[in-house]
């Protein structure tokens, strides 16, 4: 099994990330370091149809189960989620109890922020399940809620003191809904994008090979700016100010929205001569068959419901600017822009009428 280690400065944390190809010779009690007695598997239902699955849970831990999805992470589903677990639980949760998750993103947001706030903070482990979530969100320790259509209002920043990665538990899941985060972490680093030259990243067993780097990579901003209160960290939400808009508002895969989101962040650095048109065809290459794909499913936006959705953005700066990661000749570029720019671009790329 191969492992990585990375120092979160400020949150005092190590973070180990694991990689393996079936659970089969893991002791994850052994692992966390925690006794059996002592670790709360909460996991997504659907897992339980998967053998890779069945071995983990035979190691006999105390466990709950959720339906996985956008609506898992809605504040009233934690609610009823935390009542319940409570009710389940709470003679056997102390403080030294260890939280497990097991399960893609909406799994990973939501139990990381059980997980911070029950007890005042509980120990971490995710277990993903879903490739974007190996790739991209089980790390960094951002958890999140929505309130209604508003996407992450709620969350902290704590990370996981275990990362497992699984390769058997991951190839059920869709490889296609991680392209956007796998581009956009390619985008911000030379030496990855170099590797995706074709449509190799299509295949689970380079990506698989790729992981690591992957993973290596989102660190590189995460370890620099845990907090995300310097500009470095802000980078990684390339792509993401209109994915989030188009992820809610037409209930479409995070990681398919992440890659409209980059499209229109490539084009508008296009028109505002950022990029060269040689920069411009080299990532759009790897985009446009993608795009093509995926913007017939999106109906037109009303300007009155974009602004709306925009304003709710965490990156906004008041009532009438915010942060925008462009493309540039010299990597990328964090600029305030007005929204009302925001939605003329959103008209001149066909999202708005
Ligand atoms: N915290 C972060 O840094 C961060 C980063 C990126 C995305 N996210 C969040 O992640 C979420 C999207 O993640 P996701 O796409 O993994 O979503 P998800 O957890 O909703 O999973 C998508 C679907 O895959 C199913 N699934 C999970 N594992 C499976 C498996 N092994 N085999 C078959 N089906 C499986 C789930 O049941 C669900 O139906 C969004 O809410 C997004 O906001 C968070």
């Amino acid at each position: 099994m191969k492992n990585q280690i990375y120092n979160i400065k400020k949150k005092d944390k190590q973070t180990k990330v694991y990689y393996a190809k079936t659970f089969k010779d893991i002791n994850l009690s052994k692992i966390i370091g925690v006794d059996k007695k002592n670790i709360l598997l909460i996991y997504d239902k659907k897992l339980e149809s998967l053998e890779s699955f069945t071995i983990l849970k035979k190691q006999n831990f105390y466990t709950y189960s959720l339906k996985a999805g956008e609506a898992l992470k809605d504040l009233s589903q934690f609610l009823s989620h935390m009542s319940a677990i409570h009710k389940k639980y709470s003679n056997i949760v102390t403080r030294h109890t260890h939280i497990v998750s097991v399960g893609g993103g909406s799994v990973g947001d939501f139990v990381g922020f059980l997980a911070s706030v029950w007890k005042r903070g509980l120990g971490l482990t995710h277990i993903p399940s879903t490739w974007l979530a190996a790739v991209d969100s089980s790390h960094g320790g951002k958890t999140a809620l929505n309130i209604g259509l508003e996407k992450n209002q709620l969350g902290s920043f704590y990370c996981a003191e275990n990362i497992l990665i699984i390769k058997d538990l991951l190839q059920s899941s869709s490889l296609q809904n991680s392209y956007g985060e796998i581009l956009k972490i390619s985008f911000l680093q030379k030496q990855l994008f170099s590797k995706l030259k074709n449509k190799s990243y299509q295949s689970d067993t380079f990506i698989w090979a790729l992981l690591p780097s992957l993973v290596k990579a989102k660190y590189f901003y995460i370890t620099k700016d845990p907090l995300e209160t310097k500009e470095k960290r802000v980078y990684l939400n390339l792509g993401h100010t209109i994915a989030h808009i188009l992820e809610l508002h037409f209930s479409i895969p995070h990681g398919v929205a992440v890659i409209l989101g980059l499209d229109f962040s490539l084009n508008w650095s296009f028109h505002k001569k950022l990029i060269s048109k040689t920069a411009f065809k080299k990532y759009s290459f790897l985009l446009e068959p993608l795009v093509k794909k995926f913007k017939s499913k999106i109906k037109i936006l009303s300007k009155e419901k974009a602004t709306k959705l925009l304003l709710q953005d965490k990156k906004i700066k008041d009532q009438k600017n915010i942060q925008f990661i462009f493309f540039a000749s010299n990597g990328h570029l964090i600029k305030t822009v007005s929204i009302n720019s925001l939605i003329k671009e959103l008209q001149r790329e066909n999202y708005i009428k």
